[in-house]
């Protein structure tokens, strides 16, 4: 649990196709959606399946995958038209090598599955984010960003307490959260947690590119104190989806068991809006993002 949590459950629905008023309400009140069954198991398998695939894929590259110096920077920042491998900071040797099988060291694969693999390209495409988006109101949504996120048994490290729009920019706000679970996500082995309302707060930190453009940068907006104490967990069965409006503070805690938890995530904006240059995902490699639908998906 996260210190002094709300033990209070958070509304969730089963998805059946369409969003409903019900949905649309709670979504506006909590700034998430929590949808059981959103992927049926032949979806999530497939999924599974693929990541597999691509871990299988995924030599261990020659330069350092964790942050914190310039290499890693780069190897990072020039990720965002790519599907590149990421590892767990504890899993990696002093030169960013994993010390362990590389299966079970990854921290994360991104950041553009949604475009390059045609696995993710009809999943993210098909009708159930299309009828999703439209029913919340974002129909002009891209896909900008996808990833596959590893909780590995016993090193899977907590991801502290942050907001989507710190890290995707558009002017004005507009970035979505698409968080799917591969596998189930518990309080055990490192569910999300969130707090309900949080997304009406102000955005408090940005990250982006800095200097010449290829450095990172963290910079404080507002000090406003985090409400921790109201957060709830958000746990998943495999196939649940929960929806992250771009200003809910959100993080997920360590897993400290011997069980997995993978999730998907997909991240989207208004594609009509302006994207600054020193949003750190830029995409040269693949030209602008395309939207949810399958008229919309890769002729490759
Ligand atoms: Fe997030």
């Amino acid at each position: 649990m996260v210190g002094g949590a709300s033990s209070a459950s958070p509304e969730r629905f089963d998805w059946t196709g369409t969003v409903t008023d019900a949905m649309r309400a709670a979504y506006e009140r909590d700034g998430f959606l929590v949808l059981d069954g959103f992927a049926d198991p032949d979806a999530c398998a497939a999924l599974s399946e693929r990541v597999d695939g691509l871990i299988a894929e995924a030599a261990a590259p020659d330069s350092p995958t964790v942050f914190g110096d310039h290499a890693g920077d780069r190897y990072f920042l020039e990720s965002g038209d790519k599907i590149r491998v990421f590892f767990e900071p504890d899993a990696v040797d002093a030169v960013g090598r994993p010390n362990r099988p590389i299966e079970q060291a990854l921290n994360k694969i991104g950041h553009a599955m949604h475009d390059l693999d045609p696995v993710f390209d009809r999943f993210c495409r098909g009708e159930n984010f299309r009828a999703l988006s439209q029913g919340l109101g974002l129909e002009t949504s891209v896909l900008l960003q996808s990833m596959v996120i590893f909780k590995q048994p016993g090193v899977g490290a907590e991801v502290g307490w942050h907001q989507d729009a710190t890290f995707l920019r558009t002017q004005p706000h507009s970035v979505t959260g698409y968080w799917l679970a591969l596998e189930e996500a518990s309080v055990e082995n490192g569910c999300l947690y969130a707090i309900p309302g949080g997304h009406k707060g102000p955005l408090r930190q940005w990250f982006g590119r800095a200097g010449d453009h290829d450095a990172l940068e963290m910079r404080d907006l507002d000090d406003t104190t985090l409400n921790a104490d109201a957060a709830v967990p958000l746990e998943a069965a495999t196939g649940t989806l929960v929806v992250l409006h771009g200003f809910l503070p959100h993080m997920s805690t360590p897993n400290r068991s011997d069980r997995s938890r993978r999730a998907m995530t997909l991240h989207t904006v208004d594609g009509g809006l302006p994207y600054p240059s020193d949003n750190w995902l830029q995409r040269p490699g693949l030209g602008a993002p395309r939207g949810f639908g399958p008229e919309a998906a890769a002729a490759s």
